[in-house]
């Protein structure tokens, strides 16, 4: 059986494409998850992808993650990434490896976007790379998962 890598993408990244490309760029969110989609069959493992602008179902997607056979998440936590302490627990409660993916370089932006409630917890995190981050969180987390067969 594919490695399961679940993908979760937050609040209001159902709207690239049209929102403020200057800053993240014309994807859109369905060509994201198509890209992915491919590189994971390339790659060997299933990739299962995740949208939501609240914050309580993206809780219960990364609690779903822990039992339906994930080993890796690649997140996208967008507004909830300065925000949320419920996202970030429901993270550490499930103990599933995670990189956390931003779009823009988010340190390059208003300050309030410099803290992250998911970095310490975060295998990595690649921010500033557009939408080919996502396919180099990916590749990483097929990476890690070869190097650490399941248990
Ligand atoms: C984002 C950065 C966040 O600060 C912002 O709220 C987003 C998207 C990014 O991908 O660059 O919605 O996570």
């Amino acid at each position: 059986m594919k490695a399961r890598i679940a993908v979760v993408h937050g609040p209001n990244l159902n709207l690239l494409g049209s929102r403020e490309p200057q800053v993240y760029g014309s994807t859109t969110l369905a060509q994201i998850d198509e890209a992915l989609r491919r590189l994971g069959e390339e790659l060997g493992v299933q990739v299962d992808c995740f949208q939501s602008n609240h914050e309580g179902a993206l809780v219960e997607r990364i609690h779903a993650a822990a039992r339906d056979g994930t080993r890796f998440v690649l997140i996208n936590p967008a507004a909830y990434t300065h925000t949320s302490v419920a996202l970030r627990d429901a993270l550490a409660g499930v103990s599933l490896p995670f990189v956390e993916v931003h779009l823009s370089n988010v340190y390059r932006r208003e300050k309030f976007r410099h803290h992250s409630y998911f970095s310490d917890l975060a295998e990595a995190v690649i921010s500033g790379c557009g939408a080919l981050g996502y396919s180099l969180a990916l590749r990483f987390a097929v990476e890690r998962l070869m190097t650490k067969p399941a248990d």
